[in-house]
């Protein structure tokens, strides 16, 4: 079910402590944020290793959070099921990882799901234009995946934009969401390029700095409101 409110705040629990991921996502659903994405990575799409859907599983009960997973895999088609199964109402699988795109996005929506694609930083818009029909969301990276902590790449701001006019012009309902080096710095360029949803790691957890959860988040909405005037 898609979030109506303005900014959606998605919290990436990439640099979670990994000891404690219950009680992780419980922190983060107390701090106020919208959705929780599991960054699933394979070790070959990208040069990091993760979560399987077991893991996310054991924490599905523990939160009345949406759990968005983000495919960062060379294979997404053979455990879709097994993601929606674990308690992920929104797939996101790599326009640059599925040779079929159109069929993978029409099985997430026949297993029940949500249906995102996610774009590298070098992939254009037109790798989705001829399946925008069946996106529910649209991820565009703002840094090259497979590491939290990184930069956001400014350069990308065209792409929001350019994104977001084609989702207007086309009077779509496709949620429009970023994902890397977002942070109170970074996340009104976004904003102001046009996206809607906002994920966000490493500037909600304690090692940026010594302000709550709760604060991020709160500073994340306003920075995100302030830059774009009513
Ligand atoms: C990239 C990851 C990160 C993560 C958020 O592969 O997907 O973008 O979600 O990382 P931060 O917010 O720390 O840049």
């Amino acid at each position: 079910m898609a979030i109506r409110r303005w900014p959606v705040l998605v919290a990436s629990v990439l640099p979670a402590d990994f000891a404690d991921l219950g009680g992780q996502v419980q922190q983060l659903e107390k701090a106020g944020v919208d959705r929780i994405q599991w960054d699933v990575m394979d070790g070959r799409f990208v040069p990091n290793l993760t979560f399987g859907p077991d893991v996310i599983a054991a924490t599905r009960d523990l939160v009345e959070l949406g759990f968005e997973a983000h495919l960062m895999v060379e294979a997404p088609d053979p455990m879709l099921d097994r993601w929606v199964a674990a308690g992920c109402e929104l797939i996101i699988v790599h326009a640059e990882a599925s040779t079929h795109l159109h069929r993978t996005l029409g099985r997430i929506h026949e297993l029940g799901a949500r249906a995102g694609v996610a774009l590298n930083p070098a992939t254009p818009l037109s790798a989705v234009e001829h399946v925008l029909d069946l996106v529910d969301l649209l991820l565009v990276m703002t840094v090259n995946p497979g590491f939290g902590g990184q930069s956001y790449l400014a350069s990308m701001a065209p792409k929001i934009a350019e994104a977001r006019a084609l989702i207007d012009r086309r009077g779509l309902d496709i949620e429009l969401e970023v994902d890397g080096g977002i942070g109170v710095e970074t996340i009104g360029d976004a904003a102001r390029a046009g996206a809607t949803v906002f994920c966000a790691g490493s500037a909600l957890f304690p090692g940026a700095g010594p302000a709550g959860m709760a604060e991020r988040v709160a500073a994340l909405r306003t920075a995100a409101t302030e830059a774009v005037p009513a």
